[in-house]
């Protein structure tokens, strides 16, 4: 695996100009594409032109990386992502992070269409993700690469504190309701019953999803600051538990130039 994401990572880097070297990676979730209007881009590489590079199989996850800068600052992007109910092994669908983590970005931005399993949310309600829990099989699982993990890994406070305290500024800046939660990652690909959100909920979830939390183990196992979102795209509030892609899509598509706003402003005031 160390060698793939090695070969990747050169590749990579072989169709960007040599001294650009990116400090910041995002992933944009579901619907939550059009972030990608903030960039300005140096170059764009889709995943199906990356020899061994997991490729979604999921409408409206599209696929490529864009590299480029948002205000000054050296991005690296995935739009779009596959998740590990397309039958992925998880070690390739956390590959991509540990790319980006490999060519050095020191943050990371991860974005989700999440469902609002906290009985406060709305639809349309951004949460930043104050921690996880990942039901997800874990991508360190199995022998250990000293390279890409130590073997046994801290997960208190994976998402950043410093970062997620800029994120509140901002966005008491900007006069946009910030949630606050817990994201639960769980397989899919069926949206839960109400007795999964009512027991979701009892072990401190706010929001879930089907993605994200091995991503955020996998980069923060390589020293990469997280800070994450959720875009509630279904709630139990609105007794709208039930959903459907075409759904969480359209939502994210109306909330997404907040949430990329934020996002924006943020990037701005990292040094
Ligand atoms: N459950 C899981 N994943 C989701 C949901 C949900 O309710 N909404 C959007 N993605």
């Amino acid at each position: 695996m160390y060698e793939k994401i090695k070969n990747i990572t050169s590749l990579i880097q072989s169709k960007i100009p040599k001294d650009f070297k990116p400090q910041i990676g995002i992933v944009m979730g579901s619907g939550l594409g059009q972030l990608a209007n903030a960039i300005t881009p140096i170059a764009t590489i889709p995943y199906s032109q990356i020899e061994g590079f997991p490729v979604s199989t999921v409408e409206g996850h599209h696929g490529q990386f864009i590299i480029g800068t948002i205000k000054g600052k050296n991005i690296i992007a995935m739009q779009g992502r596959v998740h590990f109910y397309e039958g992925y092994d998880i070690q390739d669908v956390v590959m991509p992070i540990r790319v980006m983590a490999m060519m050095g970005i020191e943050n990371l931005f991860v974005s989700n269409a999440a469902g609002g399993v906290n009985l406060e949310f709305e639809v349309g309600d951004i949460m930043l993700i104050t921690d996880q829990i990942n039901l997800i099989p874990n991508p360190l699982l199995g022998p250990n690469d000293d390279r890409l993990s130590p073997r046994f890994l801290p997960m208190w406070n994976a998402f950043n504190v410093k970062l997620r305290e800029i994120a509140l500024n901002v966005a008491r800046k900007q006069n946009v309701e910030l949630k606050q939660g817990v994201y639960l990652g769980s397989t899919g690909p069926t949206f839960e019953t109400k007795a999964e959100y009512d027991y979701f909920r009892v072990i401190g979830a706010d929001t879930c999803g089907m993605s994200t939390t091995p991503e955020v183990i996998a980069a923060h196992a390589m020293g990469v600051k997280i800070i994450g979102f959720s875009l509630v795209t279904n709630a139990t509030k609105s007794g709208n538990v039930a959903t459907d892609h075409a759904e969480v899509q359209s939502i994210g598509q109306a909330k997404a130039k907040i949430l990329s706003n934020l996002i924006e402003q943020i990037i701005n005031e990292l040094d």
